[in-house]
């Protein structure tokens, strides 16, 4: 009963505020980056700026250049190290399958370890069942924000006309208020019919695709955006466990900075890092609780209430734990300093996994977040097909190895996530993956949607909330973080 109430909840929180549209003008790329790098100072602004580059504008440097992907065999996969063994049979095509030609271009911000390796899982894939269609990977990294200058140049490409085949897009409000409200993107009703999604996608995650009764993406995974990371070594040379409050956490910082060492890992060099921690921060249950959480989306809570002002206090507190350099590492390189010990822990989601195993370092663990006991935070990468594409069936092919149980099973296996179909096989999985799963069918668990990755708020309430706390973890000014913060909510229609 619990379960249904709280996802009920959930769901009233995904429909509001869904009559924005946050298409607006963008500026041309300026130059033309690999896809494997992130541009040169595309969308980092300088830390004590507030963002410059909002989902709205255009990064200075950063088009990608495609590049055909690699199409590793779908059948008996290798493995990088640290994954453990992962063999998929090789994929078929049902009855009737008509295999495309030509091109099929994919934007996503999938660059890093794990990330890639999934990607080209699904390359895989498709390029087994499509053998005559080429692969264009328009993958881009970095930005403001997750995936930001893919983001925008991805907005300069539907505003002119010219979309790829599909995108990399979080379920919820990134999706709705990004394309589907502004009518650039073609409803999925018939691929849900004759693939069965009804079925095998569970109910919320299908609502949350669904814009006026139609669904709109296919969503690969679930990914939990609120976990604490820790690098087992560490904690065990200081004879610590995995925090499970802040005061056990600021604890166990006071020995670390003994040992000269940090404790938080935080990747700020451009906004979201600090704005995901404040989110986990936020709906933990000293706070405003997964209830409270919801409610500020839904008109419950107060964007005034006095707890939100006792979570920044609290991330106040836990600046001088992070890596002294957290204003200038990028997410790439702050799991460097965990598997360095330059730092002990990270609260992130779990595509974490993915760049550590895929950098070959095992010796990490994982736990609910301090104060997030039984809280999933959540978000689900998804893929749609834009009205207007140049090959309408290399995009509705691409779409069904997405939502297929092959692809899926691989996928996240790479990825860290579990899959979104229910009836995937996760037998050859982690510890982590079964851990997860675990947790997301627990009946009582909390489940809410982070705000960052897209899933709660609109895009445009998204990039006010991570510069908000950019500035604050840059200028640990308290008042102007809830000015800022108390105006991003009026600017959304939310309560304060
Ligand atoms: C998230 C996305 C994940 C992963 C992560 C870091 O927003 O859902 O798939 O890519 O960003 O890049």
């Amino acid at each position: 009963m619990q379960r249904v109430s709280n996802r009920r909840r959930f769901l009233e929180l995904a429909a509001v505020s869904v009559a924005t549209t946050v298409i607006a003008a963008a500026c041309a790329p300026a130059s033309v980056s690999s896809p494997t790098q992130a541009p040169a100072a595309a969308g980092s602004p300088a830390p004590t700026q507030p963002a410059a580059a909002t989902a709205t504008q255009a990064p200075s440097a950063a088009a990608p250049t495609p590049t055909s992907a690699p199409a590793p065999a779908a059948g008996a996969t290798a493995t990088p190290s640290g994954f453990g063994k992962f063999t998929a049979q090789p994929v078929t095509a049902p009855p009737g399958y008509t295999p495309a030609t030509g091109k099929l271009e994919i934007f996503s911000w999938w660059t890093s370890g794990g990330e890639v390796e999934a990607l080209n899982y699904l390359y895989g894939d498709f390029k087994a069942l499509n053998p005559q269609c080429e692969i264009v990977n328009s993958a881009i990294t970095g930005g403001t924000a997750s995936g930001g200058n893919m983001k925008a140049v991805l907005q300069t490409r539907m505003m002119g006309g010219d979309p790829p085949e599909s995108f990399q897009i979080h379920l919820g409000h990134e999706l709705f208020d990004s394309y589907v409200v502004a009518g650039k993107m073609e409803p999925l009703d018939t691929l849900y019919a004759d693939e069965g999604y009804d079925k095998v996608f569970p109910k919320m995650l299908i609502e949350l695709a669904s814009y006026q009764g139609k669904p709109y993406s296919v969503p690969c995974n679930i990914h939990r955006t609120n976990v604490l990371w820790y690098n087992t070594a560490m904690l065990k040379d200081i004879g610590a466990e995995p925090p499970t409050t802040w005061d056990e956490l600021l604890a166990i910082a006071e020995k670390l900075k003994a040992k000269g060492v940090g404790t938080l890992g935080l990747a700020e060099s451009s906004p979201g890092p600090s704005a995901q921690l404040f989110e986990s921060i936020l709906m933990g249950h000293s706070f405003l609780g997964p209830a409270g959480y919801r409610g500020l989306f839904t008109g419950e809570t107060s964007w005034s209430d006095p707890k939100i002002t006792d979570a920044l206090n609290l991330l106040a507190k836990l600046i001088p734990y992070f890596n002294p350099d957290y204003l200038s590492v990028s997410w790439g390189d702050i799991n460097d300093l965990m598997i360095n010990r330059k730092v002990a822990m990270m609260v992130m989601g779990d595509w974490t996994p993915g760049v550590l195993w895929s950098k070959g370092f095992n010796d990490f663990g994982w736990a609910d977040p301090p104060d997030g006991k039984g809280i999933y935070a959540f978000t689900s990468d998804s893929f749609g097909l834009p009205k207007g594409v140049k090959n309408r069936q290399a995009a509705i092919n691409w779409l069904k190895v997405c939502g297929s149980k092959h692809g899926q099973e691989g996928f996240n296996f790479y990825k860290g996530s579990i899959p979104a179909r229910t009836d995937a096989d996760l037998s050859q999985y982690t510890d982590y993956h079964k851990w997860a799963n675990k947790l997301w069918t627990d009946p009582k668990t909390e489940i809410v949607g982070s705000i960052v990755h897209g899933v709660a708020a609109k895009p445009s309430f998204n990039v006010d909330f991570q510069t908000a706390i950019n500035v604050f973890v840059t200028k640990k000014d308290v008042t102007a973080a809830r000015e800022a913060l108390l105006k991003a909510a009026k600017d959304a229609g939310f309560k304060t």
